[in-house]
């Protein structure tokens, strides 16, 4: 249900209300700058934050957003909005009772910052309910459809790759097998990026299958050839022979994989299968913390501006994209239909570096 409103009219002046939902992200901050920035100075549109995910708006929780207020915010980790994993569709006319805020609230427009479940929940709110909805795709798993990169993806692959760095020079001087679990739900671009920058010496993802022998024969391998060391990078995500991902889940049901540990029992199995000393380093939520990169504060803020853009010309539905070095945009469902996962022939190109002596 897109408004018929053409690319080239401008709509009069809005009330522009902006969320941030799932886990955060570094650049999170960056894009509420530039979408306050441009659409304050460009369009004379009104902001307001809507306080921790869908849960702000079910919830009429509100704040100003000046462009004084988001002056400080381009180099801040985290959100000034805080995040959740509320989802409003959990609940019998959760849908209903979001058109219904957004009315209250008397918001005309919604920018929604997120990854699959939130821009889901933005989908259905635009395409079902008709609410004027705009997507700002973010995620550091870097798997959402549709645009080459979400922010934040690069900061935490630069914040792995700088562990793994450290993590070779203490593994060799004991000889040992470190394993380092990365983020990745469903996906393994983290892993792939980190452990090809970091010179790991084997990379697992939940899209490519691997057997624990497998990994224990290139470590001793390695052995053999007088390297008693290796480095191990493997996603959250990636399920262990005889393991599984049951466990505790999120309101969009989601395994909570922090918890569930494939990394230790990854190097539990090699100690037990090849002997010698095995140990096991969760990067977890360390890889979503701190300041964004220079890239990933550029491609954000080239995002809200893109969606300040998208709510003046009225285009709604649509997801702010990133395609070659080009911000574009596109359907909402084409962004949410499929998960972006890493192409097993990209999955193994990197692997014959990384298999290399
Ligand atoms: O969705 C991004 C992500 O970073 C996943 O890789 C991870 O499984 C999840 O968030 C963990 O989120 P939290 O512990 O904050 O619920």
């Amino acid at each position: 249900m897109e408004r018929a409103v053409s690319r080239t009219v401008r709509l009069p002046a809005m009330k522009v209300g902006l969320l941030t939902g799932g886990g955060d992200c570094p650049g999170l901050n960056a894009v509420i700058r530039g979408a306050v920035r441009v659409g304050s100075s460009q369009f004379g549109h009104e902001h307001v934050g809507l306080l921790r995910g869908w849960r702000g708006l079910l919830q009429r929780d509100e704040r100003p957003l000046t462009r004084d207020d988001v002056a400080p915010i381009l180099t801040r980790g985290g959100t000034i909005l805080g995040s959740s994993r509320t989802n409003p569709f959990k609940s019998e006319g959760g849908g209903e009772e979001c058109v219904k805020a957004f009315a209250d609230l008397g918001l005309d427009a919604l920018i929604a910052i997120g990854g699959e479940d939130t821009l889901g929940v933005a989908r259905r709110l635009h395409d079902e309910l008709g609410l004027n909805v705009i997507g700002v795709p973010k995620t550091i798993d870097n798997d959402l459809s549709g645009t080459d990169y979400t922010f934040g993806f690069w900061t935490a692959v630069q914040i792995a790759t700088d562990a793994i760095d450290r993590l070779h020079t203490t593994a060799e001087s004991h000889d040992r097998v470190i394993v380092v679990e990365v983020m990745g739900r469903h996906a393994g671009w983290i892993a792939l990026e980190s452990g090809l920058a970091g010179g790991a010496h084997v990379i697992l993802i939940p899209e490519v299958h691997a057997s624990i022998d497998a990994v224990c024969e290139r470590i001793t391998k390695r052995r053999e050839r007088g390297r008693g060391y290796a480095i191990v990078v493997v996603s959250e995500g990636v399920i262990l022979e005889g393991g599984s991902h049951e466990g505790e889940v999120d309101e969009f049901g989601h395994t909570l994989l922090a918890k569930v540990g494939v990394g230790e029992r990854l190097a539990e199995e090699i100690e037990e299968k090849i002997g010698g000393e095995a140990r096991s380093v969760v990067l977890g939520h360390v890889q979503r913390g701190g300041t964004p990169t220079a890239f990933d504060r550029s491609l954000a803020t080239r995002f809200g501006a893109r969606a300040a853009q998208l709510v003046a010309d009225g285009n709604f539905g649509r997801m702010v994209a990133l395609t070659g070095d080009t911000v574009s945009d596109i359907p909402l469902s084409d962004a949410v239909s499929v998960l972006k996962t890493v192409p097993e022939d990209v999955y193994h190109r990197v692997e014959a570096v990384v298999a290399g002596p």
